[in-house]
């Protein structure tokens, strides 16, 4: 068969599990075909896999759409399976088999919850951070078959759910973290293969997480509530439809559990003489547990999450054992992360495992834990002393590459310890390499950056007391991380705790979800200037709802934050005085090395930042408002982004074209936010490579600037200044730090100086992946696999490589929502081999930058341009070479 469908997706996932409303449908074609186009497609749901009961069949649709389709009129119901397959035809009239099913379970929908939270504290464990066992023990129908069994649970806190003696299911720190008072997430799992009839025994571990732990800078607890609780409906529906349903209620009992402390930045402290075996099993008579309390608490904030909780998603092995100058054993994992360290160990009841967790060795190899700040970042288990045991933290983790073995009974063997890797789970999209090994680090970097601070919110960092959701590091690294991985459902999420987090007049708060606003008494920064709207920060708000229409086609995003992108605009509106603005705290060009000596805020005026972010943010939700056919918002917003814009150049730039702020990052704002006269345009680049030559082709640049810095050169004739600047290996630089060892993108630019002092002990991540966001220029431009907004999620891209930089080949690969685009360019001497792949059912610009020779063109028809050589190609794999002279 030559045409198929490989791989059909539900929002954008293989499967998903705890559903409200019908997913979006899309799905990969593959053929041997060349300008392979869908002309039809036919879809079903079912409920059984054999598609025996069918639910809704579309019918022969003629249309070539095959991504975010969206079906209307299929009522579903509460805790039920569904499948879905979908079968192609094509423009060559070959009709595919059926897809592989894909399949989808329902969450509570408007069944509703008729569990109460329930909790095994007391009100005065409000101050500690012990965790609790709840448990119950039922009986399922023993004279009837269990058909499905569908637990729906949440927490406030964070849980681990069992049954029958095992944890259900591999998500990790659910219910992760949203703004709990308005949006507080439930997790649906199948039990149908592990309930039994007769008894059967369910329960939780609860932690205090988030959401009564001890978080933030300022390190107060309690923001959330006082108590942890636990909510859980199982829904067993028999063979003959009738149904049980188990609910946290009063009946279940619960008790202390061997975790005597658990804290996201702390660690935890795990005594195993406290185990209770098979608490959760049937065959388990326990002491007498206490009854729990049954928790008032608003149930119409908990909504399904179908997708994308923390997962273990990788094990690392040590590399090395060191012992340090000052006699530590310290144990290296190669490679900075977060996660846990897993360990076996045996001894005596009562001897201890403690490990401190920390990123670098200082200049003389000791180790480094000053960067922590007040997070303590270490694990204590206290051994039950039979035979080997084997242990891992649960309600927290660390940001670490090295371990510092404080206690170990017996030898440390690094076989006996293991990193876990956690994150939110999603599908690695862009693969990268070429021949400048430390370039390939460099992706490498931020790959682990994006790794390392994906978990369940878009983190800073994941080492200090920190770990928040800090908008600007977000939104400038949102279209990078979006080619590496498929980030469509984590932003979604995050961004509906942007909008419920979002002040009455439309303000962004620093952080997401908000842990700032009345809890920063003690940082006078906050305290005086506020916790929300700075710029660059809060343009979160509509930056990535954008990316997220730019990188996946969907509008639902864009729907769901049209509010409150809105408000965000208007909010700087009523802030501005003729179309200039800004507010209280701004952060400016955070941590730019223009920055005065010992000062976090970079030398470009805030009022130039936040005017050029206001100029680009209303741009974009012009286009939004387009696309949504919201002709009267896009024509009045287009309108405000042109006002804006002249107001910027009056303000800005002198007469003769001359830009006010002599900054690297104005000039890079100011052309590749548009926001240049086409008259000046020649003279601001010239200016900023000036700029760039006053320090000897090195940025000094911080997170406004950073980002666009390759683009603003790159699109504006500068191509060899943009590799340059990129390939530069001295400090300061991307590449500096590959050099120096690096595994992840730091947050400082001199985090280690090079006479290997420490930046500061104060803000020195060495995780932040922040200047990772230059990866997008690997993608976009060093590869040139670029989307159009006209016709997002790559149904038609366009690909225009920019060979250089000296290197002789570039291979990267962005698995799209309609599948692979690959890039891979060879340069010898002046000649470029190209090979490009293009999937089935969309079509691409290919443009030869600077081709000036067609050598081999595989059949395409090029034609010369401006720029070169162009075409329009349809999917397929193409070969072409072609001369730069
Ligand atoms: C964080 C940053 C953040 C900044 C805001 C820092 O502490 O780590 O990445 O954006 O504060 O100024």
């Amino acid at each position: 068969m030559m045409l198929s469908v490989s791989k059909l997706t539900l929002d954008h996932e293989p499967a998903l599990s705890g559903v409200e409303r019908l997913p979006v449908m899309g799905w990969k074609i593959e053929s041997r075909h060349r300008n392979v186009r869908q002309t039809s497609y036919q879809l079903q749901i079912s409920h059984d896999i054999c598609f025996n009961q069918i639910v809704f069949d579309s019918g022969v649709q003629h249309s070539e759409q095959s991504n975010n389709i969206v079906l209307a009129n299929v009522a579903l119901i509460p805790s039920a399976r569904y499948f879905v397959r979908v079968r192609v035809q094509d423009n060559y009239a070959e009709t595919s088999a059926w897809s592989e099913p894909a399949g989808f379970i329902t969450g509570l929908l408007d069944s509703g919850w008729r569990a109460e939270f329930i909790s095994a504290e007391k009100p005065e464990d409000k101050d500690n951070s012990k965790a609790t066992l709840v448990r119950k023990t039922f009986e399922a129908d023993s004279h009837k078959s269990i058909s499905s069994a569908f637990a729906h649970v949440s927490a406030w806190g964070i849980y681990q759910l069992y049954v029958n003696g095992n944890k259900v299911g591999t998500d990790e720190l659910t219910p992760g973290w949203t703004s709990y008072a308005h949006h507080l997430l439930y997790q649906t799992y199948d039990l149908t293969d592990i309930l039994c009839g007769g008894l059967n025994v369910i329960g939780a571990m609860l932690g205090a997480g988030w959401y009564k732990g001890d978080m933030g800078f300022t390190r107060d607890r309690n923001y959330y509530g006082e108590n942890t609780a636990l909510i859980c409906q199982v829904v067993i529906t028999y063979t003959d439809g009738s149904q049980d349903i188990i609910n946290t209620d009063e009946s279940w009992e619960g008790d202390d559990s061997p975790i005597l402390f658990a804290e996201i930045y702390d660690g935890e402290i795990y005594d195993a003489r406290q185990e209770q075996t098979g608490w959760s099993s049937q065959k388990f008579t326990p002491r007498v547990w206490r009854p729990v309390r049954v928790m008032a608490g608003d149930k119409t904030v908990l909504k399904a999450q179908a997708s994308g909780a923390v997962k273990q998603t990788e094990r690392l092995k040590p590399v090395a054992m060191i012992t340090t100058p000052q006699g530590d054993r310290v144990i290296d994992f190669g490679q900075n992360l977060s996660g846990w360290v897993e360990f076996c160990v045996k001894g005596r009841a009562g001897q201890k495992v403690i490990l401190r967790h920390f990123e670098v060795l200082d200049a003389a190899g000791n180790v480094y834990l000053d960067n922590l700040r007040s997070a303590k970042q270490r694990t204590e288990y206290v051994l039950r002393g039979e035979g080997e045991e084997c242990w891992h933290p649960h309600f927290t983790w660390q940001g670490f590459r090295y371990v510092k073995v404080e206690e170990y009974p017996g030898d440390v063997d690094l076989n006996n310890f293991t990193a876990i890797v956690l994150h939110s789970a999603m599908e690695q999209t862009g693969e990268f390499s070429c021949s400048s090994a430390e370039l390939n680090q460099l992706h490498h970097n931020i790959l682990w950056g994006l790794k390392g601070n994906f978990i369940d919110v878009p983190t800073d960092c994941p080492q200090r007391d920190e770990r928040l959701g800090w908008t600007g590091d977000a939104q400038i690294f949102c279209r990078t991380a979006s080619y590496l991985m498929q980030t469509r459902n984590f932003f979604a999420k995050w961004l509906t705790d942007l909008r419920y987090d979002q002040t009455p007049e439309g303000g962004v708060p620093h952080v997401v979800p908000d842990i700032l606003t009345n809890h920063c008494g003690k940082d006078r920064l906050l305290a005086d200037g506020g916790t929300h709207s700075a710029s660059a920060w809060a343009d979160a708000a509509v930056i990535n709802p954008w990316t997220m229409y730019l990188m996946y086609g969907d509008t639902r995003v864009l729907e769901d934050q049209y509010d409150s992108m809105k408000g965000w605009i208007d909010f700087m509106e009523a802030h501005s005085e003729h179309h200039l603005w800004r507010y209280k705290l701004q952060f400016g060009d955070w941590v730019a090395l223009d920055a005065k000596e010992g000062s976090y805020f970079g030398a470009t005026p805030n009022d130039l930042t936040c005017t050029a972010y206001f100029a680009y943010s209303t741009l974009l939700f012009s286009k939004a408002a387009s696309v949504l056919n919201r002709t009267a918002d896009h024509r009045k917003y287009a309108d405000l982004h042109d006002k804006i814009v002249h107001r910027f150049q009056q303000e800005f730039f002198t007469p003769a074209g001359r830009l006010a702020a002599r900054t690297q990052t104005a000039h890079i704002l100011a052309l590749y936010f548009n926001l240049v006269p086409e008259a000046f345009r020649q003279r601001t680049t010239e200016t900023l490579v000036e700029l760039l030559n006053e320090h000897d082709g090195h940025l000094v640049t911080g997170f406004v600037g950073t980002p666009y810095f390759c683009h603003a050169l790159s699109q504006n004739g500068r191509l060899k200044e943009a590799w340059q600047l990129l390939l530069k290996d001295d400090f300061p630089s991307w590449l500096y730090q590959v050099k120096a060892g690096a595994t992840t993108i730091w947050e400082h630019w001199d985090g280690i100086k090079p006479d290997g002092s420490m930046w500061s002990a104060d803000m020195n991540s060495f995780n932040h992946y922040a200047y990772g966001a230059v990866g997008e220029w690997l993608y976009r431009v060093a590869a040139g696999i670029e989307a159009d907004e006209d016709q997002p999620g790559f149904k038609h891209a366009i690909i225009q490589p920019r060979p250089g930089g000296g290197l002789d080949w570039l291979d990267a690969r962005y698995q799209s929502i309609y599948g692979a685009i690959g890039v891979r360019w060879e340069v010898s001497g002046q000649t470029v081999d190209l090979r490009v792949s293009i999937p089935a059912n969309t079509c691409a610009t290919l443009l030869l930058t600077d081709g000036k020779t067609l050598h081999e063109t595989d059949g395409i028809d090029f034609v010369p341009c401006v720029q070169g050589y162009t075409a329009e190609v349809g999917s397929g794999e193409y070969r072409v070479k072609y001369a730069l002279v």
